[in-house]
């Protein structure tokens, strides 16, 4: 924790200074003219080109991305990551059309391209902005062989609500914590020089608010006071923005009525007015049409209408831009300032990736996938990320030379594809070190190891296989059970209502803890999960969200005492549902609940029923306080603080 928190105040004290680099200013200078000159020469279809992005998978090849690229009618496609193809759209645009405009070439590289780090929230729990930025470094290093030249990260929507699917991509519920990574994660894709090989351009997404949705239903409305929009909600984006950030994605989410994707208080005022963003902004995806289905617009032309006048540059996916600018223009809805201020922000990016320059990709001169360095990486993550929930009579450490064998047990011991958790498109799952063969690898020959599955998935409500995981506990010394969500279980459009362990994972616990044997939960998942149910039935929890490809090799390390565990929680667990939205910085209200002032609704006395106990904060039913708080973390060392003091009386902080 020492170390962890020292790292963490170095990279406050890092993200007061300003980011603007030289090399950022000479850009400028360099670049502004360029843009300027293509402006005039550009007619108005190449300029509504680059604003329309187009998903490569629906059409490559022959001829609707070719002819699109040749006549300019395409600036961005997303979704190619082959880099023959990439070459090849390359140098139809570059060399076929009238203006040789070079293309962007988005992907999500969310935590990793082909070695996965752990989740995004994951990642938050090492409190450790140089772990992130080195875990964004190898992405971009490894998404830049395959000629993607801008990833959609980082995603930095603050959300106090675990039921959301996209918590998992999350650096989670505190705006502080989630700035400096936001920084550190900026640095990591784009470097100090962003034409360099192997950097690319990031974007910061959802702008704004799209962690609030209400219910933690994806996509659903968000209504935030101005206030909690900019202490909570904006504060990542803003950091990022200072950080060099080229782009920013809006949300699905409507925000305040407005949806995000038109919102021009977000896009003109705050981002360009305030924060003075000199990048551009794309829709999320077929966003600027959704405007119509949200019911701010009645069709695609409102819909394209809308959007730029709000400041939206770039549009994903779809066509309303394409099909309906250029008659906005010549209608005199929209000025041509308007379009050619849209398209000197895309065309800025694209300068400073030194596209014009360079626009071809020869992997060759950059460090092949999933090398040393890149798995080395991915395992100080998951080492760094996974958190020890509870340690009853220090069941962890495990010795190999005090046990004879081990009962590994459950869906989620050895299952590659899953423990790369959520936004893995291009991870492969045949680099990943499961559990099992991180534990197996760990004690060789010297342990017996009785692995049972006991569920097909993490789902499952078969409860068939749990009497031979029975017989492997009572033949064992001790049961190590991987449990938790399988990866489809998080991420987008993946929202749960309740969040316990799902299927009959809760009876399998409740099954082999009644063997009295030693019961270690390592749990991988997407969210923080009510864990109130199985708690008290197992000795040991690590909390190992999604670890990546290098998961089991770090697990094994923790559970035998190679590593102490370190990570802290991002994120408040809640005792159960019915307490979300819960975080820790919360308000004091006039209220405020204390050990003293609350009841538990089964000690209420039903021959005197009070009309009134304590009259403060609290549940009836599961009083004020989480189950595991926020910054929550144990480790195998004992701390012992003592004498604490202050040497001021007010302590300021510099929050950018
Ligand atoms: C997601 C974005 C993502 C985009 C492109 C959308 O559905 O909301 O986060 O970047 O798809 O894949």
């Amino acid at each position: 924790m020492a170390h962890a928190i020292a790292t963490f105040i170095g990279a406050m004290l890092m993200t007061t200074m300003s980011m603007t680099t030289a090399t950022q200013l000479n850009d400028v200078e360099r670049n502004e003219p360029r843009i300027a000159n293509l402006l005039e020469q550009m007619t108005l279809v190449e300029k509504v080109g680059q604003m329309s992005q187009a998903n490569a998978s629906d059409g490559y090849p022959p001829d609707y991305l070719g002819n699109g690229l040749r006549a300019g009618r395409i600036g961005s496609v997303l979704n190619v990551v082959d880099v023959d193809v990439v070459n090849e759209l390359q140098r139809i645009a570059v060399e076929e059309s009238r203006l040789g405009i070079p293309l962007l070439v988005g992907r999500d590289v969310i935590h990793g391209f082909k070695t996965i780090m752990p989740i995004p929230l994951g990642q938050a729990a090492a409190w450790n902005p140089d772990l992130v930025r080195e875990g964004a470094r190898v992405a971009a290093l490894e998404a830049a062989t395959a000629g993607v030249n801008w990833t959609f990260a980082p995603m930095i929507d603050i959300t106090r609500d675990p039921r959301w699917g996209r918590v998992a991509e999350s650096p989670g519920e505190d705006p502080y914590l989630a700035s400096v990574l936001a920084a550190a994660m900026v640095e990591g894709f784009q470097g100090d020089d962003l034409s360099a090989r192997g950097t690319i351009a990031a974007c910061a997404k959802h702008f704004a608010g799209y962690g609030a949705v209400e219910s933690g239903r994806d996509y659903a409305t968000t209504n935030i006071p101005e206030n909690e929009l900019r202490n909570v909600h904006l504060r990542p984006f803003k950091t990022a923005v200072d950080a060099g950030i080229t782009t920013l994605m809006t949300s699905f989410s409507d925000l305040n009525g407005v949806p995000a994707t038109g919102n021009e208080f977000l896009l003109r005022e705050v981002l360009r007015e305030e924060w003075g963003f000199g990048g551009f902004v794309v829709s999320d995806y077929n966003s600027v049409q959704q405007l119509a289905i949200h019911g701010l617009t009645e069709n695609d032309r409102d819909s394209a209408y809308e959007a730029v006048t709000a400041g939206l540059d770039m549009e994903m996916a779809g066509d309303a831009y394409s099909n309906h600018l250029i008659g906005l223009v010549e209608e005199d809805r929209i000025s041509i300032e308007t379009i050619d201020a849209a398209v000197a922000n895309i065309l800025r990016v694209k300068f400073r990736l030194g596209l014009f320059e360079n626009p071809y990709t020869d992997s060759a001169e950059l460090p092949p996938t999933g090398s040393d360095t890149a798995l080395q990486a991915a395992k100080k993550a998951a080492l760094q990320s996974v958190v020890l929930l509870k340690n009853d009579h220090r069941a962890l450490p495990l010795s190999a030379e005090r046990l004879s064998s081990i009962a590994v047990i459950g869906p989620l011991a050895d299952a590659p594809y899953e423990q790369m958790g959520t936004w893995t498109f291009d991870g492969d799952p045949g680099m990943s070190v499961t559990g099992l063969q991180g534990i197996r690898d760990f004690v060789g020959h010297d342990v017996e190891i009785r692995y049972v599955r006991a569920m097909e998935n993490s789902r499952s409500w078969s409860t068939e296989a749990f009497d031979e995981a029975i017989a492997a506990t009572r033949a064992s010394d001790l049961a190590v059970l991987f449990l938790g969500e399988e990866s489809i279980l998080s991420g987008e459009a993946h929202s749960r209502a309740d969040i316990n362990l799902p299927g009959a994972q809760a009876k399998l616990v409740r099954r082999i803890r009644e063997i009295g044997k030693p019961v270690i939960a390592v749990i991988m998942a997407g969210r923080p999960l009510t864990l109130t149910n199985i708690v008290d039935e197992v000795d040991a929890i690590l909390f190992a969200w999604h670890p990546g490809t290098m998961g089991g090799p770090a697990i094994a390390d923790l559970l035998f005492g190679i590593e102490s565990p370190s990570g802290k929680l991002p994120v408040t667990f809640p005792r159960m549902v019915g307490q979300i939205p819960i975080y820790y910085n919360h308000k004091n209200t006039g209220k405020p609940p204390s050990p003293d002032t609350i009841v538990h609704i089964d000690d209420i006395d039903t021959h005197a029923p009070q009309t009134s106990f304590g009259m403060t904060a609290f549940h009836l039913d599961a009083g004020y306080t989480p189950l595991f708080a926020f910054g929550h973390g144990l480790s195998y060392a004992e701390f012992d603080y003592q004498n604490i003091k202050a040497d001021a009386r007010e302590i300021g902080l510099a929050i950018r």
